[in-house]
């Protein structure tokens, strides 16, 4: 271990700070190899007892400390390495201090670091202490005044928080900016930037009239890819004046793009700094997806303005008040520039893989864990996904305009305020006087409530009976966790059309609080079939009688997205899963997908409703009631998707030359929808013709844009004999080396590719010029993508892929803690699978007992070896 062994921080152990800091007056010369960091913070004490005065402060050199203009000697002040204690001082005085820190040495990206030519920071959550001495925790809120100095040839741009107020030159070629924020803000929103950057740059005018400067900076080889974002940017300010009544609350908006990041992006006040890989778009660097997600990152970031920023968390166990909250505003977002019911699908199918495994494995935790080692291994599924549910069910038990005054209630009753995830609850039950005392639970109680839903039709009565069971599963004592308060909406379809409830509508609320319930609707003239669930309106695992005619009628008939579509995904399910049983795939299921094929739906919505469910969906549904075998998932999808390439060969054949003739490219709704299927389409003809491979390579060179080149790219890696597939990727790379955004979805191509000699091909890579362990994404694209998403290769039986990922581990560990924890996440779910359990173990106790164990991996690693 690094530093002894890590102590465990609790939620319940929370008390104020001592002291406050009011004003920090920092000032950063930065030179070559090193900066200077001065600081003036004036403390104020908090609380009457005799605490010491203790600041946190990270491996910081000591150069000078004063107090109130007097130097402190050695011996005057303690300071460990992380933690600086002061004499005892009166109520108040001023702390200057003075240290040198090495960001270009700074490889965990944490703090104040180079990334390429630019000098940047990343302060969420606990690095602002590797920058200066502080109270590096959120409910300090200081106002900040930043005095950039730095070399003008190499940094002509220097930025931090908050409103430029003075500009000039020094000697020997350098100068100086000064920043003022006027918003108190916790140390975790402080950003910094220098270098050589170029800017697009536009105004916004608020609602109420007031300009606000906008930029994008950008190395300059990337300055033509800043116009998605800006626009995204805009409508993202607009939405949030017209949905929550927010308007921006600085003259100056800008947004930062630099190649080394841990995450996506940060939301730092007025000084959004992003992974370039959330924020440059072109055509020819970008896919649909791509597009997509950029424009809901900077929508999430522009967010956080308020839901974070101007009401900020209390403490780290809080962090889903802001993330939960901020992630729920960033998809109501999406979904109102975009297909709605399309947003929905995606989300869920995210949730349902990826949130749902979390929840089932030893890193399992609540909304608002109890505890911590680490925090940075906090920002989770659960915290981010589960949160914007659990946001998004108040949102729905309240109804939208009953929710947006709870919003705004909450937002200008704790404006300037750390508070905690119970005050926005109380702040949506204040406005709509709604008991939600029940509802708390579900920031909480840790894993996935299984709701089983039993629907009785009498026609004497003309009733139907709905008899609701939930299963929290048992705390670590073993009682039953309580029943959530849970809303559960439904639909009837009776006779193949939708049902009309008596108090009007076609969706009713039920809202389920108890362990077991019974809900009666009257009037329904025949035995309907029951649409459970509609918009996924729980975060639930939904068992129901799902016979294979109420799955064709849902899919054939139901209203709502997300139930069709689920409908498939059931269905499909069950096909695969009796495929690996030997079973003949049945007529009625070729005709259910038959229907599915020509539903009145666009084409985004039936690419979605057409694909089959993922391996890692199957994997999840397998290990509800016994161990995951990858292989034989694998198997039974690919032996049921060939099947369906045979059958409906001439769909196929159809939808993919449709578009024979495409428009130029844009990245609108119903040209991605078009690509989605016609790329659908390729992937199943792929199966059933060879002639899909001349096909592929004649889409990959008439192509205009990367989501095009990548679907036939990938058509012909996976499926084409090994000369194919070098030639097709050694011409890609040939074109596409210097975009580097580019060259990480190739490696991500080579490492998804489904095959167990995909081991040796990741392996090789590794030592490809363009691969750089410094740099996250390009570490997230070749074994990220390899160990997370190419479960037959990463789980070969030799073990070969779990020693390449353990040899990755103990490489970046201590280099990048961040990065490492997160890659250890596939082999921490090892008691999960039918194959591999010893070696995944092994190479986990191997981690385990690495010199210089960072405590990001230590947590991690200690979790999944324990439970
Ligand atoms: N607050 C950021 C977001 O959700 C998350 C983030 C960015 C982060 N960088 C980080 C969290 C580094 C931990 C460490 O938008
Ligand atoms: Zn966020």
């Amino acid at each position: 271990m690094r530093d002894g062994t890590p102590t465990t921080i609790y939620r319940k152990e929370y008390s104020a700070p001592v002291f406050s800091i009011t004003d920090a007056d920092l000032t950063f010369a930065i030179y070559d190899g090193f900066t200077l960091v001065s600081s003036i913070l004036h403390l104020q004490r908090q609380r009457e007892d005799e605490a010491p005065w203790v600041l946190d402060g990270e491996d910081l050199e000591i150069e000078q400390i004063e107090i109130d203009g007097t130097p402190l000697q050695q011996h005057e002040y303690s300071y460990d390495g992380r933690q600086l204690t002061l004499p005892q001082i009166g109520e108040s005085c001023q702390l200057l201090t003075r240290v040198r820190i090495y960001p270009e040495a700074n490889t965990a990206l944490e703090g104040l670091y180079r990334s390429r030519t630019i000098y940047c920071t990343q302060c969420e959550a606990e690095g602002f202490r590797k920058i200066t001495f502080f109270l590096d925790r959120p409910d300090v809120l200081a106002i900040f005044k930043v005095t950039v100095e730095a070399d003008k040839a190499s940094c002509p741009i220097l930025l931090s928080n908050g409103n430029a107020v003075a500009q000039e030159d020094l000697t020997e070629g350098r100068h100086r900016s000064v920043w003022h924020d006027p918003w108190p803000k916790p140390c975790y929103l402080f950003a910094l930037v220098a270098g050589d950057l170029e800017s697009v740059s536009e105004s916004f005018t608020t609602a109420s009239g007031r300009e606000v400067a906008l930029n994008v900076f950008v190395e300059a080889k990337d300055v033509n890819y800043c116009d998605h974002a800006m626009d995204s940017l805009k409508r993202s300010m607009k939405w949030d004046e017209q949905v929550y009544g927010l308007e921006y609350d600085l003259d100056l908006f800008n947004i930062v793009a630099v190649d080394d990041f841990n995450m996506g992006a940060m939301e730092n006040k007025g000084l959004n700094i992003f992974n370039t890989s959330c924020v440059l778009a072109s055509p020819d660097i970008t896919t649909d997806a791509g597009y997509l997600r950029i424009e809901s990152i900077v929508a999430h970031e522009y967010f956080h303005n308020f839901s974070g920023n101007r009401v900020t968390c209390r403490d780290w166990f809080q962090l889903s008040l802001k993330e939960g909250f901020t992630v729920f505003r960033d998809s109501q977002f999406s979904a109102d520039m975009n297909s709605a019911g399309v947003k929905r699908v995606e989300d869920v199918s995210f949730l349902r893989t990826h949130q749902f495994a979390e929840d089932a494995g030893p890193m399992a935790h609540p909304v608002r864990p109890d505890s911590f080692i680490e925090i940075s291994n906090f920002y989770t599924l659960t915290v981010y996904e589960k949160g914007a549910e659990v946001v998004r069910m108040l949102h729905t038990l309240l109804g939208h305009d009953l929710f947006i005054a709870g919003a705004k209630y909450y937002f200008a009753k704790h404006d300037g305020q750390a508070v905690t995830c119970d005050d926005f609850v109380s702040a949506m039950e204040q406005v709509s006087e709604k008991d939600l005392t029940q509802f708390r639970r579900w920031y909480e109680q840790s894993g996935t409530p299984n709701l089983i839903i039993d629907d009785q039709y009498d026609p004497t009565a003309r009733r139907v009976t709905l008899t609701v069971t939930q299963n929290n599963g048992q705390n670590s004592d073993g009682a039953s966790k309580p029943p959530l308060h849970l809303p559960v909406a439904i639909g009837l379809v009776v006779k193949g059309h939708s049902h009309t409830f008596e108090e009007g509508g076609s969706t009713r609320l039920l809202e389920v609080t108890e362990a077991k319930q019974v809900f009666e609707i009257d009037n329904v003239e025949d035995k309907p079939v029951v649409s459970l669930l509609r918009g996924f309106s729980a975060p639930v695992r939904l068992q129901s009688a799902d016979d294979d005619d109420t799955l064709a009628a849902l899919i054939g008939s139901d209203s709502d997205d997300f139930v069709k579509w689920d409908a498939m995904q059931r269905y499909a399910s069950r096909v695969i899963e009796a495929q690996a049983r030997g079973e003949p795939l049945s007529d009625a299921f070729i005709s259910a997908y038959r229907q599915a094929m020509s539903s009145d739906i666009d084409d985004a919505m039936k690419a979605q409703l057409l694909t089959l469910p993922s391996e890692e969906y199957l994997a999840d549904r397998q290990a509800q009631h016994g161990l995951v075998d990858v292989f034989e998932i694998r198997g039974a999808r690919e032996d049921i998707k060939k099947i369906l390439a045979t059958e409906f060969e001439a769909q196929w054949t159809s939808w993919f030359s449709r578009y024979e003739n495409p428009e130029t490219y844009q990245a609108n709704g119903r040209q991605i929808g078009q690509r989605a299927l016609r790329h659908l389409a390729l992937s199943y003809l792929s199966q059933a013709r060879p002639e899909a491979l001349d096909w592929a390579e004649t889409l990959l060179g008439n192509a205009d844009n990367l989501s095009d080149r990548l679907a036939t790219l990938r058509v012909l890696v996976n499926g084409g004999d090994e000369s194919t597939r070098s030639a097709v990727l050694g011409n890609f790379y040939q074109q596409w080396q210097h975009e580097a955004l580019i060259v990480n979805q190739w490696f991500t191509l080579q490492a998804t590719r489904p095959s167990a000699d995909t081991v040796e091909s990741v392996i090789a890579l590794q030592n490809h010029g363009a691969f750089d362990w410094r740099n996250p994404n390009k570490i997230r694209a070749l074994v990220g993508g390899f160990a997370s998403a190419n479960p037959i290769a990463f789980h070969r039986q030799d073990g070969a892929g779990y020693a390449f990922l353990g040899d990755v581990i103990a490489r970046v560990q201590s280099a990048n803690p961040q990065i490492a924890a997160r890659l250890c996440t596939p082999l921490t779910r090892f008691r999960r699978y039918a194959h591999g359990v010893d070696a995944m173990q092994s190479q986990l106790e191997r981690i385990a007992g690495l010199d210089n164990l960072s405590r990001d991996v230590f947590e991690v690693v200690g979790k999944a070896l324990d439970k």
